[in-house]
């Protein structure tokens, strides 16, 4: 009988989550019904929300949390391998949130088919996924980014803030990164054409900001929180605009952390504001034209970082809060016939 391999939440982390917090099963490939469809996953992206969905309680968009047992969630790439649904035929990609596994049966809901002829499938999970999609909205509709401003962002070399830089660079503004590590600060200026990086890591990002952001910051694009954010705000100027994207400083954390000094939001009049990106779905549509333009054009590069095999999902996520990934991080569940 053919199997199927999954990843189980087993253990709520205190702090940074360890491998016995999960458990790989093998079990049966599970049979589709009448109108579904089976799916043999590709791609599974692995994302720092995860390590939210691992605690107790409903996530932040108000859906319940896995229980302890139940096969962790995540984005996935798939192939249609068996259908009798009529929206779907053996053969198709489709992308969708199968979770960690390597096989699901699915009615179709929540699927969308990709065409593997107009961008790589695991696109679908980075710069024309919901990575893409965050640093869209959160740049242009909250962000507001204005020709001629400064936009800074933060953990600029992975699969938002490399996607916010580039896009605020095709708006016609000064890009700074902040990112941890010389190599991942070249990437971000030579490959992807950042004005100027900040190495969090071996700089003092105040200074280093100063001297890179002479103008002042107009836009600061937070994925990080904690020092980074309270040195940015030393340096906004008048009627600056923050969108909140994430904290990924912090999620690990298990003490409260210290908030910045608000007396510059308060002198500048500047707009802070938190967002979580499935709720601007009626963004979809622009985002897709102008991405995949964008990609096709060579203005919206993107890099992935792939680890093979489910089994090693666990070791990859913990890797991924310490930022040991260097681009969109994925698993590679099984191979890529798009892909030679
Ligand atoms: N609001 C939303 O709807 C939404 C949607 C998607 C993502 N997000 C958020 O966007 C942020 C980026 O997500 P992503 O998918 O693009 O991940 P990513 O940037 O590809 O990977 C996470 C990166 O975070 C950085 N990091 C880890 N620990 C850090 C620390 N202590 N201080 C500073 N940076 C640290 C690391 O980069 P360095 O090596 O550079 O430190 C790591 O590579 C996350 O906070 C995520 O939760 C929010």
């Amino acid at each position: 009988m053919a199997t199927s391999r999954r990843v189980l939440l087993k253990g709520r982390p205190v702090g940074e989550p360890r491998v016995e917090d999960f458990q790989v099963e093998d079990a049966p490939v599970p049979e589709p019904g009448p109108g579904q469809v089976l799916l043999r996953s590709i791609y599974l992206s692995l994302d720092p929300y995860m390590r939210g969905r691992m605690n107790e309680g409903p996530s932040y968009t108000g859906t319940p949390n896995p229980a302890l047992g139940d096969v962790m969630v995540g984005g996935t790439v798939s192939e249609v391998v068996q259908s009798s649904s009529d929206r779907f035929a053996a053969g198709d990609f489709v992308t969708g949130a199968e979770g960690w596994r390597s096989h699901s049966v699915s009615s179709g809901a929540g699927l969308r088919k990709l065409d593997p002829k107009t961008a790589p499938i695991s696109t679908a999970l980075g710069v024309l996924g919901m990575p893409g999609m965050t640093a869209y909205v959160g740049l242009l509709d909250i962000g507001r980014p204005k020709s001629g401003e400064t936009v800074v962002v933060s953990a600029a070399a992975g699969a938002v803030g490399s996607a916010v830089g580039q896009m605020a660079k095709i708006k016609g503004c000064r890009v700074i990164g902040v990112a941890g590590g010389r190599a991942k600060c070249e990437h971000v200026v030579k490959e992807l054409g950042f004005d100027a990086c900040v190495d969090y890591k071996s700089q003092d990002v105040y200074t280093a900001l100063k001297l890179a952001c002479p103008n002042g910051i107009d836009v600061y694009f937070d994925n990080v929180g904690g020092p980074v954010l309270d040195a940015v705000t030393k340096l906004i100027n008048r009627d600056a605009r923050i969108p909140i994207c994430g904290l990924v400083s912090e999620y690990n954390a298990t003490e409260p952390p210290r908030g910045p000094n608000l007396r510059p939001i308060l002198f500048n009049r500047a707009t802070v504001r938190g967002f979580i990106v499935s709720d601007h779905a009626d963004r979809f549509a622009d985002f897709i034209r102008d991405a995949s333009r964008w990609v096709q054009a060579g203005q919206l590069r993107y890099r992935e970082d792939i680890v093979e095999g489910i089994e090693n999902a666990p070791r990859a996520l913990i890797g991924l809060l310490r930022g040991e990934n260097f681009g969109k991080r994925l698993i590679r569940v099984s191979s890529d016939p798009t892909r030679r």
